[in-house]
């Protein structure tokens, strides 16, 4: 019998793509960079699986162009909101993720993010890299304390948590937000209290983003609830950009509405609005929560037992579906 087909739409780290070539007829990724749209809708028909990552899109056409052998879609991510997730179900194919390996990797960046942006270390930076520091200055570079602050998480999942444990070496005020409240118990360990987000937003020096993106929070941090922060505030983003509006946010930045922002992810990446790059007090990170070595091949090497268990009639162990 032939053996089934596979797409593995780009080179990934601890992705075992020799052991899977020998067992699926896998075409090479490209030799870097993401598979384009044509070649993967080329590539994916009477593909049984699909290894995938960002930015690429898992929808209705692609799933038509694969045909009725697909069976798993495995995504080198934790984040599912470029796959059409509803559509899989409903043709019965698993989709799986890689949620876990990355939450500390994640969380440290998260906080990484805030410190920076608080203590105005990129600015701080380039004027020392740029040959412009003449010696210490009582007046330069003040920022805002972190220890002992109201850190507002908003989407306490694993790596809301994980950012919420960390902050308790700076002696730190947790309140936080999600879809739904925690157990007490896990409330009493995480010593996190449950806020509406408006009185989140309101009450938070730090906020950091940590939801999934989906309907409900599209758009979640809007201008008005912008306008909620303290103008002491740093917003720290490590979801997805599309959560907060990125002009409203440029804008508030811009007019000293908040103190600072630190940014890994963006509306449309990889553009990165003007007003960003030029905002005070904002540290800004290309996507890269994830990117750590361990991180990244443990991510691999779970993409690919989530793509091999479902192709061997087991069940995946990450399934999102
Ligand atoms: C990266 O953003 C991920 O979702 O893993």
């Amino acid at each position: 019998m032939e053996a089934r087909a596979i797409v593995v739409t780009r080179r990934l780290p601890g992705v075992p793509f020799d052991a899977l070539a020998s067992r699926f007829r896998a075409g090479d990724p490209p030799p870097d960079g993401t598979m384009a749209r044509e070649e993967l809708l080329r590539r994916a028909r009477g593909a049984s699986g699909i290894l995938c990552t960002l930015p690429d899109r898992v929808d209705g056409d692609l799933m038509n162009a694969a045909g009725s052998a697909l069976e798993v879609i495995s995504i080198f991510a934790v984040g599912v909101n470029n796959i059409d997730v509803a559509e899989a179900t409903r043709r019965g194919i698993r989709v799986c993720n890689t949620p876990d390996v990355l939450t500390d990797a994640t969380a440290d960046l998260g906080f990484a993010l805030l410190l920076a942006a608080a203590r105005k270390l990129p600015e701080a930076e380039r004027h020392i890299r740029e040959g412009r520091w003449t010696g210490w200055d009582p007046w330069g570079f003040l920022g805002v304390p972190v220890a002992g602050k109201t850190l507002g998480i908003v989407g306490m999942g694993k790596i809301g948590a994980a950012v919420a444990r960390r902050s308790r070496g700076f002696s730190m005020r947790v309140l936080y937000n999600g879809r739904r409240r925690l157990p007490p118990a896990t409330e009493a360990e995480l010593g996190a209290a449950f806020r509406d987000l408006d009185a989140l937003l309101a009450e938070s020096d730090f906020v950091v983003l940590c939801v999934p993106l989906n309907p409900e929070t599209r758009g979640l941090i809007s201008r008005e609830r912008l306008a909620r922060m303290r103008r002491t505030a740093v917003l720290v983003n490590i979801s997805r950009g599309e959560v907060v509006a990125e002009e409203a946010l440029a804008e508030a930045l811009a007019e000293g509405r908040i103190f600072g922002a630190g940014i890994d992810v963006y509306e449309k990446e990889p553009r990165v609005h003007p007003a960003l790059l030029a905002a005070k007090s904002t540290a800004l990170s290309p996507h890269i929560g994830s990117a750590t070595r361990d991180a990244r091949e443990a991510m691999g090497r779970l993409a690919a037992e989530n793509l091999v268990a479902v192709l061997e009639g087991r069940e995946p162990p990450c399934p999102v579906n």
